[in-house]
């Protein structure tokens, strides 16, 4: 029987840290805080934006929730950005992703200072990372490294393949997996016999994007599978691809007319040794990392 990586559970131990450190700021009469800008009303990016800020209230951090109009500008978002910048009570900023499509997206990334970038986006951070100096990682390649570490799962030596080279996971996760000395081969959507080289992995990552890509026969027996991807499906015949006679998931599908599948099919879990479940796996540990990192951020801007 593989082992399920509780991301709930080590979710929680690592916000506990987090509570720990901040109650020990608070101490020095410092209170770490985010700022998180929300633009529009895509459901999910509401949710999830809700779900930090009443983290940081859970942990002790101070947020600040700004919701410019959907109709903003760039120029209006960079002039807010740069405010941010320069408040001494906003340690992290973070712009939750997708922005309208009138807002140049890379070019605000881009003017959020490094030290306050909590996402860990900023090129700067980027090239920190990949240089082995000490850096903002984005959270949730960072989440993943925590899971397989709290696991005793080991890295050093093992093949890790990523499936997936996305700024914001794919080449992070792989950058991070490479500096716990892994050997990482990166894969994507135009690499050839794609199976061949999943079927070497030791650790196999999925963070591509598509339900249920990485199937049974991509993956070796005994492999620890780690799913980043969180795809909502909607239709009977990807259902039943799925998760043909799971009750649970069909209550689940037909109270809300969908469920959330990962980027692995769920049969390949299977075959595996230890993997992380969608959803309870990877996704919980995103929030949880941020709140980390902006407390790094409060620490690291006081030279503490
Ligand atoms: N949208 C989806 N995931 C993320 C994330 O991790 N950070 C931000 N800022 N936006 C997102």
């Amino acid at each position: 029987m593989p082992r399920v990586l509780d991301g709930a559970a080590i979710a929680t131990a690592i916000k506990q840290e987090v509570a720990d450190e901040v109650k020990k700021l608070a101490a020095q009469g410092i209170r770490p805080g985010l700022a998180a800008v929300l633009v529009g009303h895509e459901p999910a990016s509401e949710i999830y934006v809700r779900s930090k800020v009443q983290t940081c209230a859970e942990l002790g951090l101070f947020s600040d929730l700004i919701t410019p109009p959907d109709t903003v500008t760039t120029e209006e978002m960079f002039d807010l950005v740069n405010s941010l910048n320069t408040r001494d009570d906003i340690d992290g900023i973070l712009i939750q992703l997708p922005l309208p499509a009138q807002v140049d997206a890379k070019f605000l990334l881009d003017s959020v200072l490094p030290e306050k970038d909590v996402d860990g986006f900023h090129p700067v951070n980027a090239g920190r990372l990949q240089a082995g100096r000490p850096a903002l990682a984005p959270c949730t390649p960072a989440g993943v490294i925590q899971i397989l570490r709290r696991s005793q799962i080991p890295i050093a030596g093992k093949h890790a393949v990523v499936v997936g080279r996305s700024d914001i996971v794919g080449k992070p996760v792989a950058m991070l997996l490479l500096h716990e000395n892994a050997t990482v081969t990166i894969c994507h959507s135009k690499t050839q016999n794609l199976g061949e080289v999943t079927r070497q992995a030791d650790i196999l990552v999925a963070a591509i994007g598509r339900p249920g890509f990485i199937m049974p026969e991509m993956v070796k027996p005994g492999a620890t599978l780690i799913d980043v991807g969180i795809n909502r499906i909607s239709t009977r015949e990807q259902f039943d691809r799925f998760f043909k006679g799971n009750e649970k998931r069909e209550a689940a599908f037909l109270k809300r007319g969908s469920v959330i599948v990962g980027d692995i099919d769920p049969a390949a879990f299977e075959l595996s040794s230890a993997y992380t479940p969608v959803p309870g796996g990877v996704g919980l540990l995103t929030i949880a990392m941020l709140m980390s990192n902006t407390v790094r951020a409060a620490k690291m801007r006081r030279g503490i």
